[in-house]
Parts: structure tokens; sequence; C-alpha cells
């Protein structure tokens, strides 16, 4: 029987406008611009700021200019995947308040929690729903308003993180070898402790002492994260190279979480791919966490060929990392 494939055929992404430099942050906590750029190479980040604005309204914009530029209504949307780390609210999904919002009335959806690296598994599971052959029209989301859960008195973590969102449309490929090919994806829950949020969960519900503890925003043990970051991100792109046996030359672009500038320094060189064929925008935005790699699809859409080798990778919180082949079908 003929297989179908799942191939990304429209991306697109939204940012809001006010800038939070690291100067600003300087006014802030204990930090400098030489400090942040030179152990994360973030420069600034974009924060969502305004009285009810939530999550799904950075996304809103990013699916209607999607929907718009592949020429389809939002009615014909089967199923949205809305993968953050920041949803709206704990219930219902943001998926559901998403499709409320842009009007994806045929649409069922639900949100996907895999910290940095859900938009990857959102694109895997997204793909497996078209290559079953059950649905045509798979809108993958990932996107967070970071600033809601980022405590401006820590300087561990305030440093890094900024909101932005980000959307791929996902459809069946008649093309043969295109689309997305192959993916690695991993989890390890034994290093919850190092990246998470203490309270607001069943173990911990809100309680005036969660609060006054500060215990409702991301807390993280940056040295930690970092050297299990730097490993597993370079492992599993080497292996999705390897499994699929793909050498640095066939490569047309690595697009890696933008988590911080020398994991992804680490991943290029483990590869063997050169600078000149790294998708990199932290400098601007720093970590949007779901948002990262949908966010650099949509400003190196442009540059892509039908037909370039794209690999991605990413890692998070969890610890959960991943990779994916993509064969760039449009
Ligand atoms: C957070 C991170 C940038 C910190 O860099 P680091 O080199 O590990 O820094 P350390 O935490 O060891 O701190 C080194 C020194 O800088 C200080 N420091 C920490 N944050 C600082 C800041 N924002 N500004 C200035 N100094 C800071 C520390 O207090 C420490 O000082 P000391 O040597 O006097 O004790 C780095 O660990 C990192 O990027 N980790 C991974 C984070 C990440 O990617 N998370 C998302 C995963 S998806």
């Amino acid at each position: 029987m003929h297989k179908i494939h799942a191939a990304i055929t429209a991306v697109h992404g939204y940012v809001p406008d006010y800038v939070l430099t690291n100067h600003e942050l300087e006014s802030l906590v204990d930090t400098n611009d030489e400090w942040i750029t030179s152990r994360t190479g973030i420069k600034e980040r974009r924060i969502l700021k305004g009285e009810g604005l939530a999550t799904s309204d950075l996304a809103v914009p990013a699916v209607n200019t999607l929907l718009q530029k592949r020429g389809i209504g939002a009615e014909e949307i089967d199923l949205i995947i809305f993968c953050t780390t920041t949803p709206d609210m704990p219930f219902p999904a943001t998926a559901n308040i998403l499709a409320d919002k842009i009007g994806a009335k045929n649409a069922w959806g639900y949100d996907l929690q895999a910290a940095c690296s859900g938009f990857v598994f959102g694109l895997a599971t997204g793909a497996s729903f078209i290559e079953s052959g059950r649905y045509k029209k798979v809108l993958v989301v990932g996107g967070d308003k970071m600033s809601s859960i980022i405590d401006y008195h820590d300087r561990a973590t305030c440093i890094i993180f900024g909101d932005g969102c980000g959307a791929a449309l996902l459809e069946p490929t008649a093309e043969e070898g295109y689309g997305i090919i192959d993916s690695v994806l991993k989890s390890d829950g034994s290093g919850r402790e190092f990246l998470h949020m203490k309270a607001g969960g069943s173990l911990r519900p809100a309680t005036h002492e969660s609060v006054s503890a500060r215990e409702h925003f991301a807390y993280q043990e940056g040295k930690t994260v970092f050297k299990f970051a730097v490993t597993n991100m370079a492992d599993v792109a080497a292996e999705i190279m390897e499994r699929n046996s793909l050498v640095a030359d066939d490569i047309a672009w690595l697009v890696p979480h933008q988590a911080n500038k020398r994991i992804i320094d680490a991943t290029a060189s483990r590869m063997g791919i050169s600078d000149d064929k790294v998708v990199i925008n932290i400098e601007r935005y720093g970590n949007t966490t779901n948002g990262t790699i949908p966010l650099c699809l949509w400003e190196w859409e442009s540059k892509f060929k039908k037909g370039d080798n794209i690999v991605l990778a990413a890692f998070g919180g969890g610890f959960t990392w991943g990779s994916m082949y993509i064969k760039w079908a449009y």
C-alpha cells in the first residue's frame, strides 16, 4: 500500500513588540550585558505586556497569517496540537482556546507539555496523525509566555527566557522522500528537579506560603541543565544523522532549540556543521521554550529550498530531548 508522508506546508511566527534588553535587566538584578552575552549569546528578548493577554494571544496572529499564506480557512484544520509550558490556564487546553479565537470550528485539539522539546514532540505526533491517513491538516503550535512564570528577581533565569510563538501546518504529501522523514525522541524524568516549577500542580497546589516562597516561577540549576543539554542535544543530533546515513555535507540547515549559544555551538560542532548552516536568533529572542524552533523556521523560511535536508534538535526540562530529520517540501 502507498505510504502517506507528512510535510510542513506553511510556517509563521509572532513575537510581541516589547523588547527587554540586557541593559534593562541590569536595573532589575545584579547582572551585566557582558556576562549575559558571553554566557548565553542573548542580547534581548520580547515580552508580552498588557492585561488579559496570554499564550494563545501570541498564537492567534502567527496562525492567522499562516492560514492566509497557505490560502486556507481555519475551519479546514482537523487537529491543533498546542505545545506549551505556559498554557493560558491549567484547563481547558490552550488548543481549545486557540481554536475558538481563530474560528477552527471543525478541529479538535490538545496541549502537549514537553518543555523546550515540545515543538519537536508535537511535530512528530502530528506527523503520525497524517501518516495514519486519519487527518489532512494538522496545526502544530509552539509558544510560551515565559514572562508569566519568570521571577525578575532571579538572575539565574530572568536573563534567559522570553515570549514568542510559531506554528507549522502539516499536510500529506504525494512526493516520496519529502517532509518529516525521521525523529528520535527521548525523556528522563529523573532530571525533573533541575528545571521545573515547584508549586501550582497537584503535588503542591497554590497556597499563601507557596506564593510567598516564590515557588510559582521557573526554577533552574543552570550548571546541571547545561551539562545535560550540551551532551544530549549533540548526541541525539548525531544519532539522527547516523540512522539516516547523513554526513555534514548532506545537511543544509541545523535548526536547534535556542537555549544557549554555547549549547548550539557544541551541537553543530559534534555534527561537523559549519556556522553558516546553523539557524540562530537567540540574540534577539532569548529562550522562548516551545517557541524557539518554529520562530527559527519562520525567520529562515525564505532561505529554505525544496529538497533541503534540515535537522531539528532540542533539549528541555523534564529532561526531554529529541531531533528530527526533515526534507523541506516547498
Ligand atoms: C544559566 C547559565 C547561563 C549560567 O552560566 P554558568 O557558567 O553555569 O554560571 P554559574 O551558574 O556557574 O555562575 C557563575 C558565576 O556567575 C554568577 N552569575 C550567575 N548568574 C549571573 C548573572 N545573571 N549575571 C552575573 N553573574 C551571574 C554566579 O553567581 C557565579 O558567581 P561565583 O563564581 O562568584 O559564584 C548556564 O548554566 C546555562 O546556560 N545553563 C543552561 C540553561 C538552559 O539552557 N536552560 C534551558 C534549557 S532548555
